[in-house]
């Protein structure tokens, strides 16, 4: 769905396509008609005056490396190819959601594109894995989802343990929203 929901929708908006970025997770099921699935990926758009926050990103140098006068002592620059392990059931913040994503692949951007203090909207908030870091990161949240069954048995003790204060609206007959 992502190439299309970049042509049919994203693109239509007054934003720059700056990257397609590939969450690299390594591991997948083996198949024989298709090669393992071992990624996946991210639109990132942007309005035209946006600069990601690039030293808030940096990645360490691997250690075994040449040693290189020309390197970064922060580290080096983020590319678009994002290495991080999937949730897997044993992992601290797994909470059985079928879709959960890594909070350090949210941590990513929202440390790139946005400051302390600014709001961010996470239109599908399953189990919560955006938020989580945006509240550890100072920004604030609006978040949304519509399975009453993840808010109430997966965000809303995920957020109770992480001892994260929000304020909840109950959007009465339609989703219900955090
Ligand atoms: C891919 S999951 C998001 C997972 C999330 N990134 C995480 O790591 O926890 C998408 C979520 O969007 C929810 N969803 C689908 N349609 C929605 C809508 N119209 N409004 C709010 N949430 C919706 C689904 O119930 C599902 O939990």
């Amino acid at each position: 769905m992502i190439d299309k929901l970049s042509v049919e929708v994203l693109d239509k908006f007054d934003w720059i396509k700056r990257n397609l970025i590939v969450w690299n997770y390594r591991t997948g099921r083996p198949a024989k008609a298709a090669y393992r699935n071992e990624t996946e990926f991210l639109w990132f758009y942007s309005n035209p005056l946006h600069e990601i926050n690039i030293d808030a990103i940096r990645i360490s140098y691997d250690e075994n490396g040449k040693k290189d006068k020309r390197r970064n002592p922060k580290g080096k620059s983020c590319g678009n190819v994002w290495e991080f392990s999937r949730i897997k059931p044993n992992y601290r913040e797994a909470t059985g959601h079928p879709t959960q994503k890594p909070e350090k692949l949210a941590e990513r951007m929202i440390l790139a594109s946005s400051n302390i203090g600014d709001l961010i909207v996470i239109p599908f908030a399953g189990s919560g894995s955006e938020i989580v870091p945006c509240a550890k990161l100072d920004r604030y949240f609006i978040a949304a989802e519509t399975n009453e069954t993840y808010v109430k048995h997966i965000i809303l003790p995920r957020l109770e343990r992480e001892r994260i204060s929000f304020t909840q609206h109950d959007c009465t007959e339609q989703p219900y929203s955090v």
